[in-house]
């Protein structure tokens, strides 16, 4: 592949002798951008953003894990150095971790299909790096074993497609179309973004090139009438590609209400990281996180907050559903709500960010200087 570099951090060998072949292999792909989490992915990319304290990859890893899947190949492009550097072989999750790098972004199939020569498993598990889920993957093997598919897919159901690749199945299940992201979802069932294929099928996709396998591969597969299959269940589902779902998905973490191996049972209303100051007389809800070294003012509320390591929220400030970056600094009785605080940003006394604003990193707001209302 020219236009890859390929790192086998693992054993150093680029091939499992026959003996120790895995039979299933696992790619998860974290080469996006992550630009609607945007400002918080100019300085770490989305998979690495804390999630109740850890990265938020480390979740999904831990589930693999917890599958019985020990060989995972990590997909990467944007920023692929700070995967490496955190993980580096694995073995601190238990599992032999692998990193092919495009130089060039190659989107999702062009992604998938880079990272070929380094799995010789005939049946290659698929993850978007982004989801925050709760499947059974073992289950998911199941049906891809028992209805003899090229490529099963896990779907679920909400209430919102068309942000989402549509998929409509017909009553055994298979898939008869593959519509992503369209304006007029025949059904409420979507992609999840997790899928087993069997190992011909990606040798296949075209080579070298970008290719997505949403809107390329699938709608091809269909067309030459090969076997999607869908895999439909009500486990908890969750992109958390924006920063409404990133916070939420966050808070469910926190609260126990979305699965992790990673957390095992340090669940409950909040979680505080070793380090971290908290006055008495704050009051920290919500499935609200406060990172390492960060520092809780007297009087502060906390509803659903994620506060990354080495913020500061001072006396009387309210911060509710918003990101709190590392090391920003919220001044007394500064209200945020439904906000994302850029790294470094500094909200000066009593101001007032509402409803989707963003402040990019470094950057000073006064006190009083941003309000939604006359009085101050
Ligand atoms: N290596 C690599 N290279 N990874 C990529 C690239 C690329 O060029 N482009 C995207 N990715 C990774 C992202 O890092 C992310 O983990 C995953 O692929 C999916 O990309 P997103 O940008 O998050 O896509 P989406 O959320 O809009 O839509 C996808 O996910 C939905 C479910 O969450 C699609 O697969 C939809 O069909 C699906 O419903
Ligand atoms: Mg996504």
């Amino acid at each position: 592949m020219t236009d890859s570099t390929t790192q086998d951090a693992g054993t150093g060998k680029h091939e499992a002798p026959d003996e120790a072949r895995p039979d299933v292999q696992a790619v998860v792909l974290v080469g996006g951008k992550g630009t609607r989490l945007r400002p918080l992915t100019l300085s770490a990319p989305k998979p690495m953003l804390p999630t109740a304290g850890l990265p938020f990859l480390t979740h999904l890893l831990s589930r693999i894990k917890a599958a019985g899947i020990d060989d995972v190949v990590l997909g990467t492009s944007f920023q692929a150095h700070v995967f490496s550097e955190y993980y580096g072989d694995g073995s601190k999750l238990g599992i032999r971790l692998r990193y092919v790098t495009e130089e060039e972004p190659l989107g999702t199939g062009g992604a998938i299909r880079n990272v070929l020569d380094q799995l010789t498993a005939d049946t290659i598990l698929v993850f978007n790096g982004d989801v925050l889920g709760g499947t059974d993957v073992r289950q998911v093997l199941d049906t891809h074993r028992t209805s003899g598919a090229d490529v099963t897919m896990h779907l679920v159901r909400v209430s919102d497609p068309r942000a989402f690749g549509c998929v409509p199945t017909d009553a055994t299940g298979r898939v008869t179309d593959f519509l992503e992201k369209t304006q007029d979802p025949p059904t409420d069932q979507i992609n999840a973004g997790a899928y087993v294929f069997r190992r011909a099928i990606i040798e296949d996709f075209p080579a070298g090139r970008p290719v997505s396998v949403e809107r390329e591969v699938f709608p091809a597969l269909l067309s030459s009438n090969r076997h999607i299959q869908g895999h439909v269940d009500h486990s908890y589902w969750r992109d958390m590609g924006t920063p409404e779902d990133f916070v939420r998905g966050s808070a469910d973490l926190v609260r126990g209400i979305a699965p992790s191996p990673a957390l095992g049972d340090r669940r409950g209303e909040s979680l505080v990281h070793e380090g971290a100051g908290v006055a008495p007389g704050a009051l920290l809800i919500g499935g609200t996180v406060v990172g390492r070294g960060a520092e809780i003012g007297p009087g502060a509320r906390l509803d659903g907050a994620v506060v990354f390591d080495g913020a500061v929220i001072e006396a009387g400030a309210v911060v509710e559903r918003s990101i709190i970056g590392f090391g920003a600094h919220l001044g007394p009785r500064a209200l945020v709500r439904d906000t994302v605080i850029g790294d470094g940003a500094v909200i000066g006394a009593r101001c007032e960010l509402l409803r989707g604003a963003r402040v990019w990193p470094g950057v000073t707001i006064p006190d009083n200087g941003v309000r939604f209302s006359s009085d101050i």
